[in-house]
């Protein structure tokens, strides 16, 4: 296929952890086709574009990079270009990208397996193909992986979601849950720690019902006691949980294991129980509350994370303060906040009373407002600690600054006449802001 030529492919990822995952299958099997992958897409012979479809603004962004191509394209006429991701598994946005003509091929979350069959039909100029999801989405083991990091890894420990939370598309573009085998995530992990690799994280849209579909039922409390007897030096996350399925054999499991990073990541969406209800959440704040007491209880000094969602449909100024206090309650490490974006197919798209864009956006500045003090008074105490941080590399705006990051996430910057990146150490914390910490070795 190369004719001695060097064939490179660039490729670029939208959305969530889940598609940094896929990426980097995506990467693996274009290496053993005999593409090296590059950051440079002006150079690039083949371009993948994997999207993101849980929000309009992640959806509008891959339609700008689709349209970016264009002129690579005409410049070099035997490049290739293909799509792929969420967005790709929904027809309404398959239709739209098939009228971009330069666009050889496209595919959902379920066909990455047929990515070789893909580019090697664009090469021989054969068809443009689009390739819908198939009915049964099943996992494929096969796919090799090339990973971005040499000490920070993603494992995928299932796939797809049951719960139809009536905002979110996840369930229709990624299918339902299918549980990888507990052999295949230990041997995969293990060989992660055996080179040396410092930050895993088990992924999956609902961690908590891992190994359901699957004989013997294994949970994920399992797979953290079995990773936990394996002799290694790392930090072990979950992502991402959900409250009506927290068990506590699983909280059980981070408290008692080496490994666990003392964080953990339990999505809100809400505070009012009524809104809860119209997610079709499954649990009240109640609930939530006692999961939170429980993870405080038995993991002495966890910091907790979550997800919000501001102006889903006929939230009332009373349901909002009701997300205020729970969030004034908990006191989060941090939250990621996302007003409510409406998605095509799911059913509080229709649902009466959609909020408008200025109430919208108010609501969301006084809730990051709120955040933003509880995450100062927190970095603001941590000011003469001591902490193991993991390095990751300099910092982008200043030269001798590095950055690195706490077991739960917060970042902290410290001078450095030598490269500690990918390698664990302690710094002192000498200063805090809203958004890091500073400190040195
Ligand atoms: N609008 C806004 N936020 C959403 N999320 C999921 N779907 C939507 C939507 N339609 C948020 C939820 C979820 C996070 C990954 O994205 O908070 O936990
Ligand atoms: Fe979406 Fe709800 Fe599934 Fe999370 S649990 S992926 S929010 S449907």
């Amino acid at each position: 296929m190369t004719d001695g030529k060097d064939f490179k492919a660039h490729i670029i990822t939208l959305g969530c952890q889940q598609n940094e995952a896929d990426s980097e299958r995506i990467s693996g099997a274009l290496v053993s086709l005999g593409y090296t992958v590059t950051d440079d897409d002006a150079s690039a012979d083949l371009i993948i574009i994997n999207t993101c479809a849980i929000r309009e603004h992640a959806e509008r962004r891959a339609l700008s990079f689709i349209g970016r191509y264009k002129h690579n394209k005409t410049k070099n006429p035997d490049m290739v270009i293909g799509v792929c991701g969420c967005m790709m598994a929904q027809k309404h946005r398959m239709d739209q990208v098939i009228r971009f003509p330069y666009v050889d091929f496209a595919f959902g979350t379920g066909s990455m397996h047929r990515l070789p069959e893909f580019v090697y039909t664009a090469l021989t100029k054969g068809k443009r193909k689009f390739i819908p999801d198939p009915d049964k989405m099943q996992i494929c083991e096969e796919i090799p992986v090339l990973r971005k990091s040499g000490y920070k890894a993603w494992v995928s420990i299932m796939y797809g979601c049951n719960n139809f939370c009536t905002y979110c598309i996840v369930p229709y573009v990624r299918g339902r849950e299918r549980s990888r085998m507990p052999k295949d995530i230990i041997a995969e992990v293990k060989e992660l720690i055996e080179n040396g690799y410092k930050d895993i994280t088990l992924l999956g849209q609902n961690v908590n019902s891992y190994g359901k579909d699957l004989d013997g039922k294994p949970t994920v409390a399992y797979l953290i006691n079995e990773i936990s007897k394996l002799d290694g030096d790392f930090w072990l996350h979950l992502m991402t949980s959900h409250p009506k399925d927290a068990t506590s054999e699983m909280i059980d499991a981070i408290s008692s294991s080496k490994y666990c990073a003392n964080c953990f990541h339990l999505p809100l969406q809400s505070g009012s129980d009524a809104i809860l209800k119209k997610m079709n959440r499954h649990y009240d704040i109640e609930r939530y509350l006692s999961v939170v007491s429980e993870l405080k209880e038995k993991c002495k000094d966890i910091t907790l994370t979550t997800d919000i969602i501001v102006g889903f449909p006929g939230e009332t100024e009373e349901d909002f303060q009701k997300t205020l206090d729970v969030v004034s309650k908990v006191r989060y490490d941090s939250i990621y906040t996302f007003i409510y974006s409406p998605r095509k197919g799911t059913p509080a798209a229709v649902m009466e009373e959609q909020i408008p864009e200025e109430i919208q956006k108010e609501r969301f500045n006084r809730l990051v407002d709120l955040q933003n003090s509880i995450s100062k008074d927190f970095n603001d105490a941590m000011v003469g600690k001591t902490v193991k941080v993991l390095v990751d590399g300099k910092s982008k705006n200043n030269e001798n600054v590095y950055m690195s990051r706490t077991e739960n996430n917060r970042i902290v910057h410290f001078e450095s006449d030598k490269d500690y990146t990918g390698q664990f150490i302690n710094i002192k914390i000498t200063r805090g802001d809203t958004f890091a910490l500073y400190g040195e070795i």
